[in-house]
């Protein structure tokens, strides 16, 4: 058969031999079979020396036209399978909704403190913060605290091993002395923070819990301040219906001193009228002398709370220790 005549049926059998390739190992074994070095068609175009000089020019055209398409036949089928290999083995439904990804959210004590600081804010409150590390100097003795008052017992108090006499801080308070050491009177501030105690864990205990401590030191300041205050507070935070009540009590860095119980609807859901939520009092002279501040000229105000108080009674949460457990199933609750 003339080589002319080779070219139209060899170009049509690798055309159907790339069609019917089902992957992509099975095109590069045809392109062998017809276009590579040793392909068939290949071996066509190289009789095209043996050819007298005459044919050479017309079957020269003819070949490299083919060779041209069989090039661009193959590219093209394999652009078809190259999408097939990409795509899914199983059918896809385009359908079914999105995978989602969870969002966090804000753990409920945090929630709650962040309430907190809000009221705080709209009255003109700054939130101050202090080391978690404290001295006995500023967690008792400049709150005028004696060294045998029992909070600073080896049982009641984590102490770090030193020299010094370090210690986790068993309340907010400290940060009273040290934001009064940093600055001048007028002070108006509230600090969330973390405490420390030696309690066994329990229903209602847990040796880290978190407190809210105010204090506000102004001229004239008094008690009728520090109870519209309190009550504005827990307004906000508890409902409109909350009621404050101021029963007398000691603490150390105040005078007079006094324990702040409320009442709600959620106190008379827990069966109570009346529940114990913070202690409070006019700040103590002598706390204003170890700062620097003359107590002639200056009074205050302070109170300390618990935020796990608030929340379990916010939330009806019956057993402190599941705020520190991280169980989803909890914290999602809220
Ligand atoms: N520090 C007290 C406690 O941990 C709470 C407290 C009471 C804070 C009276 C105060 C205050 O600022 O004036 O139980």
């Amino acid at each position: 058969m003339p080589l002319l005549d080779e070219i139209e049926p060899l170009k049509q059998s690798a055309k159907a031999d790339f069609q019917a390739a089902a992957d992509l190992p099975g095109l590069d074994q045809a392109k062998g079979t017809w276009i590579g070095p040793h392909g068939k068609f290949t071996a066509l175009m190289k009789q095209l020396g043996s050819l007298p000089k005459e044919e050479k020019p017309t079957a020269g055209k003819a070949i490299n036209q083919a060779k041209t398409e069989l090039e661009s036949a193959y590219a093209a089928r394999r652009e078809e399978l190259e999408l097939k290999a990409a795509l899914p083995k199983e059918p896809t439904d385009f359908t079914l909704p999105g995978r989602r990804r969870p969002l966090g959210r804000l753990h409920p004590l945090t929630q709650v403190t962040e309430d907190i600081v809000r009221s705080f804010r709209k009255i003109g409150f700054a939130v101050a913060d202090g080391p978690e590390i404290e001295d006995e100097y500023h967690c008792f003795d400049a709150l005028n605290t004696p060294a045998d008052h029992p909070a600073r017992d080896l049982q009641d108090t984590f102490y770090l091993a030193g020299e010094e006499k370090l210690l986790l801080r068993t309340h907010t308070s400290s940060v009273q002395i040290r934001v009064m050491e940093k600055q001048p009177p007028p002070v108006r501030i509230i600090v969330p923070g973390r405490v420390y105690r030696r309690d066994n864990p329990d229903q209602t205990h847990n040796p880290t819990f978190q407190q809210i401590e105010g204090l506000y030191v102004d001229k004239k300041v008094t008690v009728g301040d520090l109870k519209g205050t309190v009550e504005f507070v827990f307004r906000e935070l508890l409902g409109e219906e909350t009621k404050i009540r101021f029963r007398p009590h000691y603490f150390s860095y105040t005078e007079p001193s006094f324990e702040i119980d409320f009442s709600s609807a959620l106190t008379k859901k827990m069966g109570r009228e009346w529940l114990e939520i913070a202690g409070c009092g006019m700040v103590h002279p002598k706390v204003f002398e170890v700062v620097g501040y003359d107590p002639e000229v200056w009074t205050g105000w302070a109170f300390g709370f618990g935020i796990e108080r608030i929340a379990m009674i916010r939330y009806g949460i019956n057993d402190v220790r599941l705020f520190y457990e991280n169980d989803i199933r909890f914290l999602t609750q809220f």
